[in-house]
């Protein structure tokens, strides 16, 4: 198995806030790796850093075999990798095929029809309302647009910055279907979760973040399994 994403020893710091403390891990081909924690653990700073959007104070990013850190960040996309951030963040005044449009826009155009529909059978409901303004969708409708926007550049690599925020039950388990169906095809999933319930029973690996430090990691039946996580993330 190849490993597509490879985290060393990152550190990330807000001034004087150590965020993330020498967080490494990594994800392998066709994986879903999960990172849990609670509020404040440190999540969507490793991811935006990751991705580009924070620079670290040190350690490394390696994906698909190049240091990120000799990257300029508005190259990374390009490179294979798409990030949903936090609270999705969909482009409120445009249409749900503009918003999925402007997930293409990197690739320069060839081929979005085919990556619409793509995008259009693993979310019928975006399919009807193609022509309705994001603004006024539900979270949960808004979720699937961010997810489909992400997938129109065809990534290596999908990180998702907690897709469960907000929504009903019932939604969580729609979008974690979904995430699933992705896998199944083949996708390989950073997967950032509060929800380690939901998360762990969809990811093949976790590692565990408490203020900044991975405290445990191993195969999600595991963590599962284990009584401290049970504790600590699944209410018992
Ligand atoms: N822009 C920021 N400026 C200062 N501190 C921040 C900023 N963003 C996050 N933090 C702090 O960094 C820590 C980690 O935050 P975050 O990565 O958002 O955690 P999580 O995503 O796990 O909830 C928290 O203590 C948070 O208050
Ligand atoms: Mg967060």
């Amino acid at each position: 198995m190849s490993t597509i994403l490879s985290v060393e020893n990152l550190n990330v710091a807000y001034g004087s806030i150590h965020a993330v403390k020498g967080v490494s891990f990594d994800v392998n081909e066709g994986e879903i790796v999960t990172l849990i924690g609670a509020n404040g653990a440190g999540k969507s700073t490793t991811l935006n850093t990751i991705a580009g959007l924070l620079r670290g104070k040190s350690g490394s990013v390696t994906f698909m075999g190049e240091d990120l850190g000799k990257i300029p960040p508005h190259k990374i996309v390009s490179r294979g990798m798409a990030l949903v951030p936090e609270g999705r963040r969909v482009f409120l005044q445009m249409s749900v095929q503009e918003n999925l449009e402007m997930g293409a826009y990197t690739k320069g155009g060839a081929g979005v029809p085919a990556d619409l529909e793509m995008v259009y059978d693993l979310f019928p409901r975006l399919k009807e309302r193609r022509r309705q303004v994001a603004g006024t969708l539900s979270g949960g409708e808004q979720q699937m647009l961010a997810m489909g926007r992400a997938l129109m550049s065809h990534p290596k690599l999908l990180m998702l910055d907690e897709p469960s925020m907000g929504l009903a039950p019932i939604l969580v388990e729609q979008i974690f279907e979904i995430i699933q169906n992705l896998h199944k095809a083949g996708s390989t999933i950073l997967l950032v979760e509060q929800n380690a319930q939901a998360a762990l029973s969809i990811a093949d690996r976790g590692y565990v973040l408490e203020t900044g430090k991975i405290v445990t990691t191993g195969p999600s039946g595991e963590l599962l399994a284990s009584a401290a996580i049970k504790k600590a993330y699944l209410g018992g």
